[in-house]
C-alpha cells in the first residue's frame, strides 16, 4: 500500500472506533491551575472534561486539603462573589469565578467530574465514581501605595519640572523593583529597587500629558500598581467651555422643536 493510503485506512479506522465506542471514562482535557492573587482581585479556573456521555462537573473548596474537609461551591456563593458557568457539549467544560477577593478565598479548589451512571449514588465511594482535579489559590494582601494626585501641567511652556511619586506603604515581603509605565508603555531607564519611586518630566510639554502607572513586581506575588493621570491644561479647558456652547445651542434647537410640535399656530396668527 502507499503511505497515503495508510494514512487514510487509519483515518477511517480511527472515525469508525470514535463512532462504535460505547462509553468512554471521564478524562480531564484541562485541568485548575494553581495562582496567587491579590485582595480585590479575581481569578478564574478552568476546567474541560472529556467522555462518553458527557461528564458532569462540580466545583468543591476546602480551606485546608484535607478529603473530609471538602465543600461544594455554588453560584452565587460568597455573597454572589461565585460565579459557575458550565457548558456540556461534546466536552464538559465549566469556569469557576471569583469577584473581590479576600484572604478568606485561599484554599484548595476542587474540580471534579464523573459520566459513571452510579455517580451519586449514596453507596458509592465517590473518591472512585469521581475524577478529581484541583488548584490552590493563594490571596495575598493588596500593597497600598501612596501616589500623587492627578497632575495638571502647567500652561506656558517653559514651566517647571513635574514629579510624579509613588510610594509603597503597605507591602508583603520579596519586592524586587519598580518601574513606570506611561499609556501602557513601560517608560526606558525607570527601574529602581526603592519603595520610594520618581518619575521626573524635565521639562512639560502637552505631549507628556497621558496616563501614568507606577508598577511594582514580587518575587512570589503579582505585580502592584497605581495610576496617576497628567492632564494638559490650555486644551482641556478650551474644549470644555467649546463644549458648554455646544450643548446650550443644542438645547434651544430641542426647546424649538418641541415648540414647534406640540404648540399649534395660535389662531389669529392663521386667520391673517
Ligand atoms: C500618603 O501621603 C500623604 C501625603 O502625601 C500622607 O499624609 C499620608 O500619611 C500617606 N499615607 C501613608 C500610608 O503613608
Ligand atoms: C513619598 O515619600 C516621600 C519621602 O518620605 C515624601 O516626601 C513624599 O511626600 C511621599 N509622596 C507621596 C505621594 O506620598
Ligand atoms: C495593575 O493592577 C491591576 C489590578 O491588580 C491588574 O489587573 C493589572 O494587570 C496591573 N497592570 C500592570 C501593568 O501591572
Amino acid at each position: 500500500m502507499q503511505p497515503n493510503a495508510v494514512m487514510l485506512a487509519v483515518l477511517l479506522f480511527g472515525n469508525l472506533m470514535l463512532h462504535y465506542v460505547s462509553a468512554q471514562n471521564a478524562g480531564f482535557v484541562k485541568s485548575p491551575m494553581s495562582e496567587t492573587k491579590l485582595t480585590l482581585d479575581t481569578f478564574e479556573l478552568y476546567c474541560d472534561v472529556i467522555g462518553n456521555p458527557t461528564p458532569e462537573i462540580q466545583w468543591w473548596y476546602a480551606e485546608i486539603n484535607r478529603a473530609d474537609s471538602f465543600k461544594q461551591l455554588w453560584d452565587g456563593a460568597r455573597k454572589r462573589r461565585v460565579s459557575i458557568n458550565t457548558a456540556y457539549g461534546n466536552n464538559g467544560v465549566s469556569v469557576l469565578g471569583i469577584t473581590r477577593l479576600t484572604l478568606e478565598d485561599s484554599g484548595t479548589y476542587e474540580c471534579r467530574a464523573s459520566n459513571n451512571p452510579r455517580r451519586n449514588d449514596l453507596r458509592q465511594n465517590p473518591a472512585i465514581t469521581w475524577i478529581r482535579a484541583q488548584a490552590t489559590i493563594s490571596v495575598l494582601q493588596k500593597p497600598k501605595i501612596n501616589a500623587s494626585d492627578q497632575i495638571i501641567l502647567p500652561s506656558e511652556t517653559k514651566g517647571p519640572p513635574v514629579t510624579l511619586q509613588c510610594n509603597l506603604t503597605n507591602a508583603h515581603e520579596g519586592q524586587q523593583e519598580s518601574f513606570w509605565m506611561k499609556n501602557g508603555v513601560e517608560i526606558a531607564d525607570s527601574r529602581n529597587e526603592q519603595k520610594n519611586t520618581e518619575y521626573i518630566i524635565k521639562k512639560p510639554r502637552s505631549d507628556d500629558a497621558g496616563e501614568y502607572m507606577c508598577v511594582y513586581t514580587f518575587e512570589t506575588a503579582p505585580n502592584a500598581n497605581a495610576t496617576i493621570e497628567v492632564k494638559g491644561k490650555t486644551p482641556t479647558t478650551r474644549s470644555h467651555s467649546r463644549n458648554k456652547q455646544m450643548a446650550a445651542i443644542l438645547l434651544i434647537f430641542i426647546i424649538n422643536l418641541h415648540f414647534n410640535q406640540y404648540c399649534h399656530p395660535l389662531p389669529y396668527l392663521r386667520e391673517r
